[in-house]
């Protein structure tokens, strides 16, 4: 079972903080006990798009072995409608704590890994979550390949833009490759997209290019962007076609479709 999923890209922006909070909303509203954590420590988002007041504990001082995830743990099921199992975890956006975090030295994130790794038994087992969502940094980030390595199941979200290919090819063969992960990749903010015919050529381009299965074909949304993250779409619009597609991607990862 892929129960907990890391969401990363070589480039910045491809879209991993929106598909991982859709994802985590979606899947969340088909009932499951699901916890979205924010582990991009560089350019926190989660704190902003949830719109929260200042946390008592961070997902930072959790890695710092300075409290336990209870405490960090915030309930936002009222969020989803007439459910009762949606949780954050927030990286702390403060100026110090991202300087803070950006100086960990390797011994550190060892020890880090340490207690990620743990959550499994914490929050899988003892909790009963039913899916973990890490919302990471692009690139090699020590975070974002922790996260890799305590993940099941990586969904590696790209564009169409060169150099994006380019990286997202390597990092398949190279980074996911060398840990063993299960990989789906979503290709995001497609231009055209419109005919079944455009859509099966994508499908067949992006096997040939990146020989992975695909988890999703994400449009470019205006309304996505016009949205400006205010709201959680899968939840918030029931009826967009972006809400359907991600829909579309947490049935497949429930079903266990992305081996
Ligand atoms: N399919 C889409 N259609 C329209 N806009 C999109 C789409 N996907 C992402 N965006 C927009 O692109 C921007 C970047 O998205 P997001 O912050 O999710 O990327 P990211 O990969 O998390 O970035 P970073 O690497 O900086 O963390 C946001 O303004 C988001 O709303
Ligand atoms: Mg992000």
């Amino acid at each position: 079972m892929n129960r907990i999923i890391a969401v990363h890209s070589y480039k910045g922006g491809t879209g991993k903080t929106l598909l991982s909070v859709n994802l985590a909303a979606t899947l969340a509203k088909h009932g499951k006990k699901v916890g979205l954590f924010d582990l991009d420590f560089r350019a926190p988002s989660l704190f902003a798009i949830f719109k929260m007041p200042k946390a008592e504990y961070w997902l930072n001082d959790y890695l710092n072995g300075a409290c336990d995830i209870n405490k960090v743990l915030i309930d936002l099921s009222p969020r989803i409608q007439g459910k009762n199992n949606f949780f954050v975890g927030l990286a702390n956006p403060a100026t110090e704590a991202i300087r803070d975090m950006s100086a960990k030295d390797r011994k550190w994130e060892m020890r880090a890994l340490g207690r990620l790794l743990s959550l499994r038994n914490t929050l899988l087992n003892d909790k009963e979550f039913d899916y973990l969502i890490f919302d990471t940094s692009p690139g090699l980030q020590y975070s974002s390949i922790n996260a890799i390595v305590a993940a099941d199941f990586v969904v590696v979200a790209t564009t169409g833009d060169r150099s994006d290919v380019d990286g997202t090819s390597r990092m398949l063969r190279e980074l996911y490759n060398l840990f063993e992960k299960k990989t789906g990749l979503v290709l995001n903010k497609v231009l055209d997209s419109s005919s079944k015919s455009k859509k099966d050529e994508m499908h067949r381009k992006v096997k040939d290019v990146y020989q992975v299965p695909l988890l999703g074909l994400v449009p470019c949304f205006c309304e996505v962007l016009r949205a400006e993250g205010n709201f959680i779409f899968a939840q918030d619009k029931s009826d967009h076609p972006f809400t359907k597609i991600l829909d579309e991607m947490a049935k497949r990862i429930e079903n266990n479709e992305v081996n």
